[in-house]
């Protein structure tokens, strides 16, 4: 079975010192060996001080987002190839604040989504429905468009296979309210099913949302949740380690 994942996403947040700090502390309670796959993902500045500081630890480090673009005159942006040369391994794409903030269409995610998997990097492919969008009952064909803009590129049912799907309601996102486990793991079924139909294989699916060491067992507890995505709570060294311990 493959191990479960535990990400951390620290958004835009910490300095040098606030982050050095912070994996110090991580050092320092998590004693025990752990069977899981921890992925942090700094703000792109720190990377390489998050990567140095992680060097005696086997985890991995991604970043938050990544161009569209290989190269070239596109200032301000980040290239895959950049980020494998800092030894990234995974990259997020389509996070929630990226769509509804940065104004990110399904189209431009599905092509960071390739992009990432033409230089070797994991992405982790962010879906979910806004409030409304769950009101309304379009849950599912919001998240079924959003996958589709991927599975209509070229070879798009093995591009899918090769990366991982993050479920994150975006009204679970920041707010303290999670979704329920039962609900998430509806959710991951419904993509899991929509996987089957359309010949994708093997894609893990983490839940995002709200995660804390609360809710972290009963979520890792549903059939269909590989892992989590954990955003305020990984900033907060004693969190982070209590929901590792509760995924391992
Ligand atoms: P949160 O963020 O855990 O603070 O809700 C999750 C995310 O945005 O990935």
């Amino acid at each position: 079975m493959p191990k479960p994942i535990v990400a951390g996403n620290w958004k835009m947040n910490g300095s040098r010192e606030s982050i050095n700090e912070l994996l110090q502390k991580i050092h320092i309670e998590l004693t025990e060996e752990i069977d899981t796959e921890v992925i942090i993902f700094p703000p792109y500045v720190y990377i390489q001080d998050a990567k140095a500081q992680l060097k005696d630890i086997n985890w991995y480090v991604g970043a938050q987002d990544v161009s569209n673009f290989d190269q070239g005159a596109y200032t301000g942006e980040i290239s895959a190839s950049m980020l494998r040369d800092l030894g990234c391994h995974y990259v997020l794409v389509g996070h929630s604040e990226r769509r509804h903030i940065l104004g990110e269409s399904n189209e431009l995610v599905a092509q960071k989504f390739i992009n990432a998997l033409n230089h070797k990097l994991i992405p982790i492919l962010c879906v979910g429905e806004t409030l409304e969008q769950k009101e309304a009952g379009s849950t599912e064909s919001v998240i079924a468009k959003q996958l589709k803009s991927v599975l209509d590129l070229p070879n798009g049912a093995i591009e899918l296979s090769k990366g991982i799907i993050a479920y994150e309601p975006v009204w679970a996102i920041g707010t303290g309210l999670s979704a329920k486990s039962e609900d998430a793991n509806r959710v991951h079924y419904y993509i899991k099913a929509w996987f089957a139909e359309n010949g994708v294989e093997h894609t893990p699916i983490i839940y995002g949302g709200s995660v804390s060491p609360d809710n972290a067992k009963e979520l890792i507890m549903q059939p269909s949740v590989d892992g989590v995505l954990v955003g305020g709570a990984s900033l907060d060294a004693h969190k982070f380690v209590e929901i590792i311990r509760c995924i391992n």
